[in-house]
């Protein structure tokens, strides 16, 4: 037993580990506590994580102490990460917020996004966010990206094309890969909703926690992106950003299968972003840390489960969907964000297709302060029209790992060794009598 431990131990660290979980919704609302701390946001987001969440959120207080709850599957993390919410443009020129669904393998939360703490495949360590970090990725007023197809400043926000019941190209399974995953929002109907995927950047310049753009301090790896993207990009961090950190990776599942027929009949794209952006260009996201202690770390030293299974972290501890999904807060600004057609989009949002950058109006009549709302949250999103079929396959995104090239040259691996996955390179071949088996499309294991 302690010897299969030990090359357990051994392998481990080849493996492609990552933690993927589920945050339910905690408020959604026009509030941005990053960019415009203190006043009502220009737009609104969704929120997801712990409820220390605020209109301000002082850098030195730790959000890890003062949360009570959070809508995120391990009890360990109390962090906030809010984005864009999406809404439909009715032909008739009224707007309805999108639901959110469940996405793929995560239960049932209410709406949020599914959160990823991504290791480097090629076994660097990475170091955890500290107290006080924060971040953002994308820039809400601009509406065109003349960026390289392959730069990671091009893959990290992208937006996949679902076919029914989830279904992606088979090929192309990782997110920001792919004919099926594009910068802008789709240009055509998505017959099973749509999923934003969002890459933070994730090379630290070892000292500054939060600048003032939220951004300088965070950098991609060197290189063009993999043709499998973001998630395998291993690389090394640029001299001017060294320090590793857990590569943060987040989707939001868009119900857009109630609007399919209502399309304009001009053919063009009917959803637009909060900012007034029908783009998709100006996506982006916002997170403070707030894990509790050294809880981050641990998991990331630890918790080597290829396929990020949540209980499969035994360094953290679970909390069931019903907890989560009870962790709300109250809205603070007296406005109709979501639930039914509104004439506006809230904030002063005019929709700005670009590709100049978006201007602020100057002057419009929307709300500008909290206050004279009272009673719980309205509930997340509306109900789904057309819950999707139960999944049937397994409990965890298993793809066929593509065929790992054969090298004559290779040392045979061990028994319980490495032989395979996206993001491997080392020895394919099984000494006898093990042979190779597909664990999952990051793991193949000779046994
Ligand atoms: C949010 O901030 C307001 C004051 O700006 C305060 O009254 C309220 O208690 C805070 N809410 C939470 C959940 O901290
Ligand atoms: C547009 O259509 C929706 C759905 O039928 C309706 O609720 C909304 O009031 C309409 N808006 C206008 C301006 O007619």
């Amino acid at each position: 037993m302690w010897k299969v431990l030990a090359q357990l131990a051994v392998v481990a660290p080849f493996a492609h580990a990552l933690l993927r979980f589920p945050c339910s919704q905690l408020v959604t609302q026009r509030f941005d506590p990053l960019v415009t701390p203190g006043i009502v946001s220009p737009h609104v987001h969704q929120i997801i994580g712990g409820n220390a969440f605020n209109i301000s959120m002082d850098p030195n207080v730790d959000i890890s102490k003062t949360s009570t709850c959070t809508t995120c599957k391990f009890q360990e993390d109390l962090s906030n990460y809010w984005t864009a919410v999406l809404y439909f443009k009715h032909p008739n020129g009224s707007f309805i917020r999108v639901p959110q669904m469940a996405n793929q393998f995560v239960g049932s939360p209410n709406g949020g996004m599914t959160v990823y703490y991504i290791q480097p495949a090629n076994n660097q360590k990475v170091t955890s966010f500290k107290p006080g970090f924060r971040m953002i990725v994308g820039n809400p007023m601009i509406r065109t990206k003349n960026v390289p197809a392959n730069s990671a400043e091009a893959r990290s926000l992208t937006f996949r094309c679902w076919g029914a019941n989830f279904q992606s190209d088979p090929s192309y399974p990782h997110p920001g890969t792919g004919p099926l995953d594009t910068i802008a929002l789709p240009p055509k109907a998505c017959a099973g909703g749509i999923r934003a995927n969002i890459f933070f950047p994730s090379c630290w310049d070892g000292v500054n926690l939060n600048p003032s753009d939220h951004a300088s301090h965070m950098a991609y790896p060197i290189g063009d992106v993999p043709r499998d993207g973001l998630f395998f990009m291993g690389g090394s961090c640029p001299s001017t950003h060294p320090v590793r950190m857990p590569l943060l990776f987040m989707e939001t599942a868009w119900d857009t299968r109630q609007f399919n027929n209502m399309w304009p009949t001009d053919g063009s794209q009917p959803f637009v972003l909060s900012m007034g952006d029908p783009t998709g260009y100006g996506q982006h996201a916002d997170y403070v840390f707030g894990w509790q202690g050294d809880a981050l770390q641990r998991a990331m030293d630890t918790c080597t489960d290829m396929s990020g299974q949540p209980d499969g972290c035994k360094a953290l501890h679970t909390i069931p969907d019903a907890t989560m999904n009870r962790c709300t807060q109250q809205v603070q600004v007296n406005e109709v964000v979501e639930g039914k057609y509104i004439s506006a989009l809230p904030g002063c949002n005019p929709v700005q297709n670009g590709p100049n950058d978006a201007s602020m109006p100057s002057s419009c009549n929307a709300i500008s302060t909290t206050g004279g709302v009272g009673g719980p949250a309205p509930t997340v999103a509306p109900p789904v029209v057309n819950p999707p079929p139960p999944v049937t396959t397994p409990s965890n995104p298993v793809y066929t790992p593509p065929p790992t090239p054969a090298n004559p040259d290779a040392p045979m691996q061990t028994h319980y060794g490495q032989c395979g996955g996206q993001g491997y390179n080392g020895p394919t071949v099984c000494q006898s009598p093990y042979t190779c088996k597909a664990q999952n499309q990051w793991y193949s294991q000779c046994t």
